[in-house]
């Protein structure tokens, strides 16, 4: 079996790090002594992914009451951790964009100068890893060698952080093949920043009050304090590969983008691959395991990746995309075999579950997975629960953002191009938010442009993925507002710029399509009926894209007429169409002022294009 290397105890509070023979690379290993000779681990382990070391820590953790393994019988290789209370969604107000220069962070991120905030870290990881044991984890941002792939390393003091960060990205010694005598990486440092509770004795899930996600854009590190919740502890995913990888692409032509990528193949077999951006918690992962509804003959739905897309231009100029996750990361409340199969397929084996509700017979639940809940649960605090019990007072027994880790490739619709290290090239990008009124089921953007606008504009009803006030509509342009790593003025006139080139090249761009599963009638309910019948406005587009379905146009694009969809099988009348289709002249003038709010926030560096393609709506809209 293999041992991890173990670096001698820290007694004198100076940590010696003996990196392992196969690590070449000076300038990692310095880095890793000057952390640990800030932060002082009792021990550093140089993890090499292995499933021997997976296991072990999983049962250390185990011992150590972090996590609780599941049965075997129901759930193999699966285990349940339960978070501190306060410790259980994205810190958003706590997230820092510190770069050198304020307005290069611009209004929408909070931003310290770097030199304060440095200082405030110093004080903050000083001794914060004391009594722990420091992991050193390498990672790969997509397919290993991938020329659209990046690399990381992250620092942390959570078991946890490594056992989900081998699900979740390519972790282990391989990496350091890749990286060589000085290949490039992102620093990442995380600490659970708590004192020990009790002497030498520590809690089942450490955090601090005080919290900090700091990136530094300009020597592209990630700093992170007192939080062990996924999106703020494992920094592969929304730290680097969305903020810091979105300045990474500002500056060298490419886009790090929330989107799932999934590809759609249809009866005839022409395969087309679409990326789609929709706000946390809004269906990602389900949309990108889609199983379409029988009656649409022979479509299939395929997964690349259900959250975060990084996109380069190929050699023939078009839009390649790799899904620079290797698993998922996904919001539990609400998935079950009738809205996500094959996401409950994936759930089967091998998962690390957080504060889901643990079931009599050692197996977890959650609300939504079945229509008649057990009898019995312990809730995500390890309390009681009880249908009745919920009822009465509205106790959830599994925290709404209660979330699954699990490995993409145990996904039944996973693509077979899915670690293909060049990418599927893109036909369409797809933007869509939680909107129970104005914005159609699905409009198409004339042109390039048109479509930056509509995703630029985008809203959103928010949910509970972050901290915060729940269900009111917020502006979330290219649902990137808590991801974006810089101004998003200059980030929409990157996103300009890309369009350019493509039509420069004569390359073929991806059409822009936006979405919105979410009208409600009057009675309150949705009306569109979501899941698997979404492929019926995924037909729609590849007929777009092929130039094969009409559709109408109105003054905010094209949009499909009833008999521009394919119903067969479902009985969709043409008066809840019109509920969820159409335009309200009234409700869009109020939109489009609420678009001026946005515009006024990020006035400094917003491409003239926005507010002109603006214009041209109000224009149409008058006439
Ligand atoms: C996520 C999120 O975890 O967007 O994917 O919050
Ligand atoms: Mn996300």
């Amino acid at each position: 079996m293999n041992q991890p290397a173990v670096v001698e105890e820290n007694k004198n509070n100076v940590v010696d790090v003996e990196a392992p023979a196969y690590v070449r690379h000076r300038r990692l290993i310095e880095w890793v002594q000057r952390v640990a000779s800030l932060t002082k681990p009792d021990r550093v382990v140089w993890c090499d992914g292995t499933q021997a070391e997976y296991d072990r820590l999983c049962e250390q953790m185990v011992a150590a009451g972090t996590m609780k393994k599941l049965n075997p019988a129901k759930r193999p290789n699966s285990f349940l951790a339960c978070s501190d209370p306060s410790d259980v969604a994205r810190v958003e107000d706590r997230t820092f964009i510190c770069s050198e220069r304020r307005e290069d962070a611009g209004p929408t991120n909070n931003w310290i100068d770097p030199k304060e905030m440095r200082s405030t870290l110093d004080g903050l990881f000083d001794g914060s890893m004391r009594g722990r044991t420091m992991y050193v984890v390498p990672f790969s941002m997509g397919p290993l060698g991938s020329p659209i792939a990046h690399i990381g390393v992250e620092l942390s003091d959570s078991p946890y952080v490594a056992t989900n960060m081998r699900i979740m990205t390519r972790m282990g010694r391989e990496v350091f093949d890749v990286l060589g005598e000085d290949g490039e990486f992102v620093p990442c440092v995380h600490s659970v920043g708590a004192p020990l509770a009790d002497g030498r004795k520590d809690v089942p899930w450490p955090c601090n009050d005080t919290k900090y996600i700091v990136h530094f854009p300009e020597s592209r590190e990630i700093w992170s304090f007192g939080s062990g919740y996924g999106g703020n502890a494992l920094l592969g995913k929304k730290c680097f590969a969305l903020r810091i990888a979105s300045t990474m692409g500002r500056d060298e032509g490419w886009l790090a983008e929330h989107m799932l990528i999934l590809g759609v193949t249809s009866p005839e077999g022409r395969k087309h691959h679409v990326a789609a951006a929709f706000p946390s918690a809004c269906g990602k992962t389900n949309f990108a395991m889609l199983i379409p509804p029988q009656d649409l003959n022979g479509w299939k739905v395929t997964t690349i990746g259900d959250d975060i897309a990084w996109i380069k231009p190929g050699k023939d100029g078009r839009l390649y995309a790799i899904n620079p996750e290797a698993g998922y990361f996904g919001v539990a409340p609400g998935t079950s075999e009738k809205t996500n199969f094959n996401a409950m397929a994936t759930l089967k084996e091998n998962v690390i579950f957080t504060n889901v509700a643990l079931t009599d017979d050692g197996d977890v639940w959650w609300e939504g997975m079945t229509d008649t809940p057990p009898a019995h649960l312990i809730d995500w605090q390890g309390r009681d629960w009880t249908p009745e019990l919920a009822k009465e007072t509205g106790a959830k027994a599994a925290h709404p953002n209660a979330r699954f880790t699990a490995p993409a490739s145990q996904c039944p619709s996973i693509d077979p191009d899915w670690e293909n290290p060049a990418g599927v090239p893109i036909d369409a990008f797809i933007f869509g938010g939680r909107r129970s009124t104005t914005v159609p089921l699905v409009t198409e953007a004339r042109d390039w442009k048109e479509g930056v606008y509509m995703a630029a504009t985008m809203g959103s009803e928010t949910t509970a993925a972050a901290a915060g006030q729940q269900g009111v509509v917020r502006r979330d342009p290219f649902a990137m507002l808590p991801f974006c790593g810089y101004n998003m003025s200059d980030y929409f006139g990157h996103w300009l710029k890309i369009g350019e080139r493509l039509e420069a090249l004569d390359a073929k761009a991806p059409k822009f399509f936006c979405v919105n599963w979410f009208r409600k009638g009057d009675d309150g309910k949705f009306v569109w009926p979501g899941f698997g019948e979404n492929m019926r406005v995924l037909n729609w587009m590849v007929g777009r894209i092929e130039g094969t379905a009409s559709g109408e146009e109105h003054a905010f694009g094209i949009s499909p007429r009833y008999e521009d969809i394919d119903w067969g099988g479902l009985d969709f009348t043409r008066d809840q169409f019109e509920q969820v289709i159409s335009v309200n002249d009234a409700a869009w003038r109020d939109e489009l002022a609420l678009h001026d709010e946005l515009f006024s926030k990020l006035q400094s560096g917003l491409p003239q294009a926005l507010p002109e393609a603006k214009a041209g709506m109000e224009k149409r809209l008058a006439a």
